[in-house]
């Protein structure tokens, strides 16, 4: 049975019509904030190659988490630029770090924000790897021990959950033995399962000051071409104990987002990178797109494609959008 019986404009007569059948919704509680911590004092860094996005220092990131809370979004992930860095990484485990400093004051000031921790090295290590180094070489095992002191270093802080993003094999597995180990049982993980080795990510090391100084990062993050891996990565993020699985980036990978959907219960979380924030931010700037429609309507794909959850810098400015007029 087809036209003339079947006329499937008949649906989209008018608004109201349009929105009973309307089958994705976005709203604020999709969306997780990222946020940049960097030590000072009333101090607030514009980033040029993200515009609208900056790194504060801790006073200041308590009042952006505040203002988070109250759009609506429930939950900000942070990541630390310290002052120093070395090849380990160190200040990224250490208990006074940055990320640390800013969990325990975040905790004490603001509540009914979940505070998710980005743990990853690379922001720390003075050749931007995001693992430790040796003769050109990135290693795996050894890296699972920094992870694993991060990770409880940020549970102890007051993290609400921890993020791995490094891509190392069995780190979610370690990160989840330390954390039983040091009593943070109900610390879940949302790991970044399927993390592709991507040109998106270049506006946030400009950002974090984490380009590897040598080489590239294709032999930990998964190559783009790859669907049926990051099956295979979902599967052992799974079987690890991870409390909630990333693809990463977001608009590249719809198919990855509606494969891991088809895989598996968990969770899903979709991370909009850095790269997919700007073209859009530098295209409305330029007069060649709507930012709002745009912004908008890549956050609805990511959803429709199978995600429960998506990292955004444009969460402020949708859940604003979305109070005025639901998408
Ligand atoms: C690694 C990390 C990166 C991003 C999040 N965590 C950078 C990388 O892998 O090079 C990228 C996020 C973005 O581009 O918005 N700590």
């Amino acid at each position: 049975m087809a036209y003339p019986i079947q006329r499937l404009r008949r649906l989209r007569e008018n608004e109201p019509l349009r929105r009973m059948v309307r089958e994705t919704a976005l709203t604020p509680n999709d969306f997780i904030y990222p946020a940049f911590v960097i030590e000072g004092q009333g101090r607030r860094e514009p980033i040029a190659s993200m515009p609208g996005q900056a790194r504060l220092s801790i006073d200041l990131l308590v009042k952006e988490a505040l203002e988070v809370r109250d759009l609506g979004i429930p939950a900000m992930i942070l990541f630390g630029i310290p002052a120093k860095k070395d090849e380990r990484g160190s200040s990224g485990f250490d208990p006074d770090g940055i990320v640390q400093r800013a969990l325990r004051t975040l905790k004490k000031e603001v509540s009914g924000l979940v505070l998710i921790t980005d743990v990853c090295i690379d922001e720390y290590t003075s050749h931007g790897h995001c693992g430790i180094v040796r003769e050109g070489r990135i290693l795996n095992d050894e890296t699972l021990d920094c992870l694993k002191a991060m990770a409880k270093t940020h549970a102890q802080a007051g993290a609400d959950m921890v993020a791995p993003s490094d891509m190392m094999d069995g780190r979610v597995a370690a990160i989840r033995g330390e954390l039983d180990r040091a009593g943070c049982v109900d610390i879940p993980i949302m790991a970044y399962t399927a993390k592709f080795a991507s040109c998106f990510y270049a506006p946030f090391r400009d950002a974090a000051g984490s380009s590897p100084q040598f080489g590239d990062r294709q032999s930990y993050q998964m190559d783009p071409a790859n669907k049926r891996e990051a099956l295979r990565e979902i599967d052992l993020d799974v079987e690890e104990g991870a409390d909630i699985i990333m693809v990463k980036p977001a608009m590249p990978y719809l198919d990855v987002i509606s494969a891991a959907r088809e895989r598996t219960p968990l969770p899903i979380a979709a991370y909009q990178v850095s790269g997919e924030y700007s073209m859009i931010k530098a295209a409305a700037q330029a007069g060649w797109l709507d930012e709002n429609r745009a912004m908008l309507e890549s956050l609805l794909s990511i959803k429709r494609a199978g995600a429960d959850i998506i990292l955004t810098y444009f969460a402020k400015e949708a859940a604003r959008l979305l109070q005025s007029r639901p998408v």
